[in-house]
């Protein structure tokens, strides 16, 4: 189908929630899209943080075909294989206190599940969530989404369970908190909010105060986990673990899938009833998502993401242009914050119409989420025209 008759359709019957760019994909290869032209586009989006292994990684295409061939969906009404190796490989990934998992299909749901899992857990009322973060659009999730640029005219479906402090001061968190906190929440990298890296003091503090007040510390791995920060877990680099983990983003390399995980004490409480979806956890997405493990693990793809991002962030650090403010992030999940959102849309279109496509977090920082094979030869390509957009 033509660009143009893809465009009118979209207007005349989808919602018009999305501001959409004037492209449309037909294909994708490595880290390569191919739009309805045939023009080829390096991609450092990843459908936000979501293609992990990049676009039809020839592995990945083989095991989605034979899962496609003999089971796609059954209900968990009955025991599900693919659905019970994930969460056996993802034992095998977590800290040892986290062996247990629940599967459902998006990271909001994830925290949502997460959400009901620590008030149930608790029998606590309150929750303790970042200014700036974000968590997601369903109700409960953007209840924790301390912004008011995504609450705003929802008002009515947000609890007034949440309680907002100011991330990396952990003095705001030591003023809310009490013995009817469920949970604190928060995102070790805000990625949404503008790749804004949590302090390893905050991150301890919080830990500390959740441990003494019997709170549950969920962090939300959903855009940092599987990889993205060159550990399986973002919270590894702060050597904290937290009581609830939840994911999804990068976990089946474009499957819908979100993950709650947490301990075998917090988990015992979700009995029979108490949660679920009829998708979540299908065999088909399961079998995804192992495969991703599986390959991230044989093909080294977590040193691929270390070596490329640590040469990436020293040159994007030593641009001595005016026009940066501040390159921050860790890994694959870099941000680089620009002098004003114009300069940030400027930059974003002048690599578009070299072909690069890039990502804009909080308007104005550019937010460098690419798969997590992407090459230093793929790099080297982004540098050169990111230097041109800047001058
Ligand atoms: C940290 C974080 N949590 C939750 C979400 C929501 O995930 P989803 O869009 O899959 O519902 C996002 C999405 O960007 C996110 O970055």
């Amino acid at each position: 189908m033509d660009f143009n008759t893809v465009k009118n359709l979209t207007e005349k019957y989808l919602f018009p929630n999305y501001g959409r760019m004037d492209v449309a994909f037909e294909r994708g290869e490595n880290c390569y899209l191919y739009d309805t032209n045939g023009k080829q586009y390096l991609d450092t989006v990843a459908g936000i943080a979501v293609n992990s292994l990049g676009h039809s990684h020839p592995e990945w295409v083989k095991a989605m075909r034979d899962q496609v061939s003999h089971l796609v969906h059954v209900s968990n009404l009955y025991h599900i294989e693919e659905q019970a190796m994930l969460a056996q490989r993802l034992n095998t990934i977590t800290p040892d206190s986290i062996t247990r998992s629940l599967f459902c299909n998006s990271g909001a749901e994830a925290n949502e599940g997460a959400l009901k899992t620590a008030v149930r857990y608790t029998k606590r009322k309150k929750v303790l969530s970042a200014l700036n973060g974000f968590h997601g659009r369903t109700s409960a999730s953007l209840g924790a989404t301390g912004q008011t640029k995504y609450q705003a005219s929802f008002e009515p479906l947000i609890s007034d369970a949440f309680h907002y402090y100011t991330y990396n001061d952990l003095e705001s968190v030591k003023e809310q908190m009490d013995r009817d906190t469920a949970a604190v929440m928060l995102e070790g990298i805000q990625g949404e909010g503008g790749v804004i890296v949590a302090t390893p003091e905050f991150v301890k503090g919080v830990r500390d105060l959740c441990t003494d007040y019997g709170a549950l510390m969920i962090v939300d791995e959903v855009q940092t986990g599987v990889g993205r920060t060159g550990k399986w877990w973002c919270m590894e680099h702060y050597d904290v673990i937290p009581d609830i983990i939840t994911t999804a983003k990068g976990l089946a390399a474009g499957m819908p899938i979100g993950a709650v995980m947490t301990t075998d004490e917090i988990a015992s409480v979700m009995t029979p009833g108490t949660h679920g979806t009829t998708f979540g956890g299908n065999p088909l997405v399961c079998a995804s998502a192992c495969s991703v493990i599986d390959i991230i693990n044989r093909s080294r793809i977590l040193d691929n993401v270390n070596r490329v991002s640590e040469q990436w962030m020293k040159e994007l650090k030593a641009l001595k242009s005016p026009k940066i403010k501040e390159v921050r992030g860790m890994g694959f999940l870099i941000g680089v914050e620009l002098q004003d959102e114009a300069t940030a849309a400027a930059v974003k279109k002048f690599m578009f119409d070299h072909n690069i496509l890039i990502n804009v977090a909080h308007g104005k920082t550019v937010r460098l989420i690419p798969p997590l094979i992407f090459s230093m030869e793929q790099k080297d390509v982004f540098m050169v025209n990111f230097k041109l957009a800047l001058e």
